[in-house]
């Protein structure tokens, strides 16, 4: 039997053993509307949900999700509350503990997200902090699993080497699938992050490597990925911009994937800087998938988290 005792989703590694059957029951949500529409395994629970940055897919994303498994949900942004300026991190997460039964956080720095995890008695899960962004993630490999076995080649990454990316390293290497990232000069990924998905991929048999060379990352790869050049919160690096000449994925850098190719993006994407129309709106991309099972991937997330015993019980059942 799987371990049981995840309590909170800080980067995707935290699901790590438990990582495979939480992407099979979010294709199971997804594809059995009718059996999900009985269940309700947030019933009489509430999730708080708390941006310090703007968000589209996550905050809908989980608000939909979360009604869907019989919750309610609850989004705080950083306007509405007292977190910041008037209360510290951990006295927002001993008060709002009292309250709720699960707290997701975007937030700036990974240390804030560690530090509500420390002081909550529920569970807490990342939307997003400048390190990591494990629902992504788990949104990621649930459509690439769906739509690309392992053999079909491996997963490109061109661009910055940024919080998609690290969950996304150790995500692929969790799941089966090769990696290979293509970053400029200095903005390649957090170490510690990569010993972390390199350590990963030993043990599950999968490779994490690296290049400066974007053609050399996408030559045969069956899903090529790639995310903004500048971050939320790093908007005073505009310069950084440069350093990204020949990373833009287009036409011409897909040429060299297999000719049935996914493309990928978190979104928001900023066209025409880090990806062209012609590769975003081909019929290779599948970005819009992808969004879409933000939402599957998080129920399956909550459900684990939130109510073991009934994520068990489905499980078991289908
Ligand atoms: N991909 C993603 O997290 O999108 P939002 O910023 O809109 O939530
Ligand atoms: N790397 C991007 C992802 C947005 C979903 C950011 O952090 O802004």
């Amino acid at each position: 039997m799987k371990s049981v005792d995840v309590r909170n989703l800080l980067s995707i590694d935290d699901l790590e053993d438990n990582f495979v059957d939480i992407l099979d029951w979010a294709i199971r949500y997804k594809n059995e509307t009718d059996y999900h529409l009985d269940f309700s395994p947030l019933s009489g629970m509430a999730v708080g949900s708390i941006y310090e940055k703007p968000s589209t897919r996550t905050r809908v994303s989980f608000e939909v999700g979360i009604t869907k498994l019989g919750g309610q949900p609850l989004t705080l942004s950083k306007n509405d509350i007292q977190l910041g300026s008037s209360e510290s991190v951990s006295d927002t997460a001993e008060v709002l503990s009292r309250y709720l039964d699960c707290i997701t956080y975007r937030c700036f720095g990974h240390e804030s997200v560690t530090e509500l995890a420390k002081h909550s008695s529920v569970p807490v899960i990342n939307a997003l902090s400048d390190l990591h962004h494990p629902c992504q993630a788990a949104a990621d490999l649930m459509t690439i699993r769906e739509k690309r076995k392992p053999d079909q080649g491996h997963i490109a990454w061109v661009g910055d080497g940024n919080n998609v990316l690290h969950d996304l390293m150790l995500a692929a290497a969790m799941s089966g699938y090769d990696l290979v990232y293509a970053t400029p000069e200095g903005m390649g990924p957090d170490q510690s992050v990569l010993e972390r998905a390199r350590r990963m991929g030993k043990k599950y048999g999968t490779k994490i490597t690296g290049t400066r060379d974007p053609i050399k990352a996408v030559s045969g790869s069956g899903v090529v990925y790639t995310d903004v050049f500048i971050s939320m919160g790093e908007e005073h690096l505009s310069d950084k911009i440069k350093s990204f000449d020949g990373f833009q994925v287009n036409s011409t850098l897909t040429s060299h994937a297999r000719p049935d190719y996914i493309f990928m993006h978190c979104l928001p994407a900023h066209r025409g800087d880090e990806v062209t129309d012609s590769v975003i709106d081909s019929p290779n991309s599948v970005v819009f998938d992808q969004a879409e099972n933000r939402m599957w991937a998080q129920m399956s997330i909550l459900t684990f988290l939130c109510n073991h015993q009934a994520w068990m019980t489905y499980r078991d059942l289908v």
